[in-house]
Order: C-alpha cells, then structure tokens, then sequence
C-alpha cells in the first residue's frame, strides 16, 4: 500500500528537544503557582498529538492532579463553517465544579479548542482553560484564549513530539518542518 508519508521528508528542526525541555518547564512552573488553591486539577490530553507532551508535562506538575483523554474528530468542511467537532472518546469523569486544563500539543484555525472549550463549560466545569505547546497564530480563525502557549510557529506543516504526518514521525524527540 503507497504510504503518503514517503512523498516528504524532514526539511529542519525547529525546537530541539532541550529548547522543547526548557518550554515544558515553564509551562508547568506556572500551572504550579495558578493551580496552587485550585486542587485537584484535572489535566484533559487531547488525544493522540498530545500524548508527548502531556507524559513530559505531568511529570512537572506538583500540585494535586488527575487526568482523563479525549479523542475529537473533525467533520471536514462542515467544521469550517458551523466549528463542530466530532467526540470519537469521551471523558469518563464526570467535570462538574471541576478545575479543568485542556492539554494540546497544535493550534490551528483553533475551531477543536474553541469548541471543545465551550462544551467543557457547557458541563459545569469551575473553570476550563487550554495549555497548547504550538499556536499557529496566522492560521487561527476564531480566537481561542490560550492562558499557557508554549511557541508561537509559522504556517508550516511540523512534526514530531507527538505530532504526525500520515501517523508517522510522532516519536521523533524533537519538532522539525516537513518538505516533499
Ligand atoms: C490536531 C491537534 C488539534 C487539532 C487542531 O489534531 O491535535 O486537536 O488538530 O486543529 P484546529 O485548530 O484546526 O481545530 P489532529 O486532528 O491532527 O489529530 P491527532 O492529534 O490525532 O494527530
């Protein structure tokens, strides 16, 4: 079977996995400070690009903290317009009063988070913000408020670090671009 993934190969890198260290880090020392008063948190992974990135996260965390998964699915084009999402795997806890933290590894156009964030409310929660390690900001269609974003990136299609092309090249230790 011809594997899409052949047609491209890695053009650079873009973070390294000391630089992508140093971000997680950051990130979590202030998840630390803002979750100090607001225990247990209960950290959602946004199945399966974040499955790195949450793992290295965690183990960072030193406040009181659960975790659940949720796998989301787009409908294509119908997505683009009307911004729903398909959930494929739900939570299996109930969210009411809860203090929840989305954790993504990729922002987009951003329509997954800003949906998914409004159904989390829509639950009850206490509070629903979103740690996103990648922002492509100029791709972004609605604005989603990202209270921990790890970089800022360019347009380009990037991979590793739990991030794929046509399933492959999650397990690379770092971030790189992709060319044909
Ligand atoms: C990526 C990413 C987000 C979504 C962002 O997941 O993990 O969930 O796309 O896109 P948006 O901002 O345009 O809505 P993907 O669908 O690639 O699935 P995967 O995590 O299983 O690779």
């Amino acid at each position: 079977m011809a594997d899409p993934s052949d047609d491209y190969e890695i053009a650079g890198e873009l973070y390294s996995a000391e630089e992508i260290r140093l971000k997680v880090e950051e990130l979590a020392k202030r998840i630390n400070e803002d979750y100090a008063d607001r225990a247990p948190l209960l950290l959602i992974g946004i199945l399966k690009g974040a499955f790195i990135f949450l793992a290295d996260l965690a183990r960072l965390i030193e406040v009181p903290v659960q975790f659940d998964f949720m796998a989301l699915s787009s409908y294509g084009s119908a997505t683009k317009t009307s911004g729903v999402v398909r959930i494929r795997k739900d939570l299996d806890v109930e969210i009411s009063g809860r203090h929840v933290l989305i954790v993504e590894d990729i922002i987009d156009t951003g329509l997954t988070l800003s949906y998914l964030q409004r159904n989390l409310f829509a639950r009850g929660a206490a509070s629903v913000e979103i740690c996103a390690l990648l922002n492509k900001r100029a791709a972004n269609k609605v604005d989603v408020p990202i209270k921990y974003e790890g970089f800022s990136i360019p347009d380009d299609f990037v991979v590793g670090y739990g991030l794929d092309y046509a399933e492959r090249y999650r397990n690379l230790p770092y971030i790189a671009t992709l060319k044909k």
